[in-house]
Formats: C-alpha cells, sequence, structure tokens
C-alpha cells in the first residue's frame, strides 16, 4: 500500500489524476472505475484541463460507477448518472457508449446487479478504480454491518450516509433511502485502487483505518488493506491522525 499526504485538496487532486493520466497514456483504452461525491470532484476538473490542454484521449476510455441511487432516473438532477455526465463526461471526448453507471430504474437489481460485475468480467476487469470513503468507512454504498455482500446489489443507506448525502437535496426526506452499489467483491476485484480522503470530517476514519491492525466489516475500507495495489492520497486535514 502507498499513502501519499499532499498539502491540500487541490494537490490531492493533481495527484489522483496524474496517474490516471499516466494510465492512459500506457494503456489507451483503460477500464476506468468511477466514483461520485465530493471527493473526485477536483481530480475530475484536472483531468478536464488535460483533455482541454493537453489533449488527453478518452476516446478509447471505457467506464464503470460505483454506485446509483435506486428509483432515480438518469435525468434526475440528483442521479449519479446526471452527476457524472454534468461532472465529467460532457467535458471530455469519452464515447457515451463506454460509460456505465448502474441503473436506477431496474425492477431485479440484484439480478442486474450481475449482469453490471459481468459487464465488467466480459471487458477484461476494472484497471483502476477511484474511491472516496465515507466517514462512517463505507466504500460505495458498503455500509458497516455484519456482513458485506460480494456482488452489485441492492442495498439500504445509513442514517449516517443520508445525513452527509442530504447537502445535495432540498431536504433531508428527499435523500433515497436504498442504491445499487458494486459489491466489496466487485472492487476488491480491480486491478489497482486510489483512495482519496480530504478534509476534517475524514480526519477521524483515517486515522482509525490506517492503524491498519485489523479488517472489519464494521469498516467496509480496512478490506482494501488486503488488496495488493492501493494507493490512497490524503490532504493534510485528512492525514492528521495518520502515524507514519
Ligand atoms: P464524499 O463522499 O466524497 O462526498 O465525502 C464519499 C463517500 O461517501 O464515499
Amino acid at each position: 500500500m502507498e499513502i501519499l499526504v499532499e498539502k491540500d485538496y487541490k494537490n490531492m487532486s493533481k495527484k489522483a489524476a496524474f496517474l490516471i493520466r499516466e494510465a492512459i497514456k500506457e494503456k489507451p483504452d483503460l477500464i476506468l472505475g468511477l466514483a461520485t461525491g465530493s471527493t473526485p470532484i477536483g481530480t475530475y476538473e484536472e483531468l478536464i484541463r488535460m483533455h482541454k490542454e493537453e489533449g488527453l484521449d478518452f476516446s478509447k476510455v471505457t467506464t464503470f460507477n460505483l454506485d446509483e441511487y435506486y428509483g432515480l432516473s438518469p435525468e434526475d438532477s440528483q442521479s449519479y448518472r446526471y452527476f457524472m455526465e454534468d461532472t465529467l463526461f460532457k467535458h471530455i471526448n469519452i464515447k457515451k457508449e463506454n460509460t456505465h453507471v448502474p441503473d436506477g430504474l431496474v425492477k431485479e437489481p440484484n439480478e442486474y446487479g450481475k449482469i453490471y460485475d459481468k459487464m465488467i468480467e466480459e471487458q477484461g476487469g476494472i484497471d483502476i478504480q477511484i474511491l472516496g470513503i465515507g466517514r462512517n468507512g463505507h466504500i460505495a454504498f458498503n455500509e458497516p454491518d455484519d456482513e458485506l455482500i460480494l456482488s452489485t446489489h441492492l442495498t439500504g443507506l445509513t442514517e449516517d450516509t443520508i445525513e452527509a448525502n442530504s447537502r445535495f437535496f432540498d431536504s433531508i426526506d428527499k435523500v433515497p433511502t436504498t442504491a445499487i452499489t458494486m459489491g466489496l467483491g466487485t472492487i476488491m476485484k480491480a486491478k489497482k485502487i486510489i483512495l482519496m480522503a480530504n478534509g476534517k470530517n475524514k480526519t477521524e476514519i483515517m486515522g482509525e483505518l490506517l492503524k491498519g491492525e485489523k479488517v472489519s466489516t464494521k469498516l467496509p475500507a480496512s478490506l482494501l488493506l488486503l488488496h495488493p495495489d492501493v494507493t490512497i492520497i490524503m490532504d493534510e486535514e485528512a492525514a492528521e491522525l495518520y502515524k507514519k
């Protein structure tokens, strides 16, 4: 595991974008796993800059997103498909058919999850998976629990996550309470994982995670400690309790 501490959010974002750019240069048909939320926005901005100013080419890149709120259509401005279009896809030369975000409207989400995982496998697997982390230690929408489901599946969101995500909605009761999420098995199959964390509200969970003494389904991100190629990039605030 490589742990990088950058001065601030901007530098953290640049570092992640740099790693993605190098990977695309080496493998133009990169399979990239993407995340939503506040954390990766700076990385996406930097990738857009690299595309516009340096000609970084996304025409052969394929993407798979981690999750989607269940019940929201792709056109809903709160959906993760909408977020991805708005924040990244429409600003770069990626082909729409090469971008995948779980479909929040499917009738059989668990069956659909298996199809989503198969699609990833058929593309040769995810080369780089970008991750944020919830302040409760969740990865995608794999919330702390007694057991974690391996494949892509329908899941309930914890109170803490609903509360954390309510900042994007008009009111807390508008936040969907279920989502389709890649499972920990799907995520752990990625060849490389880049986890980013910034800001004071991630200090505690990063300190806990990077004590590195145990894995627990109560801290889903701790499973990543078993992955052979993880890079963690934090800003100084998130790294405050991290002791080298
Ligand atoms: P955030 O969310 O990037 O908005 O902090 C991360 C997460 O909940 O996984």
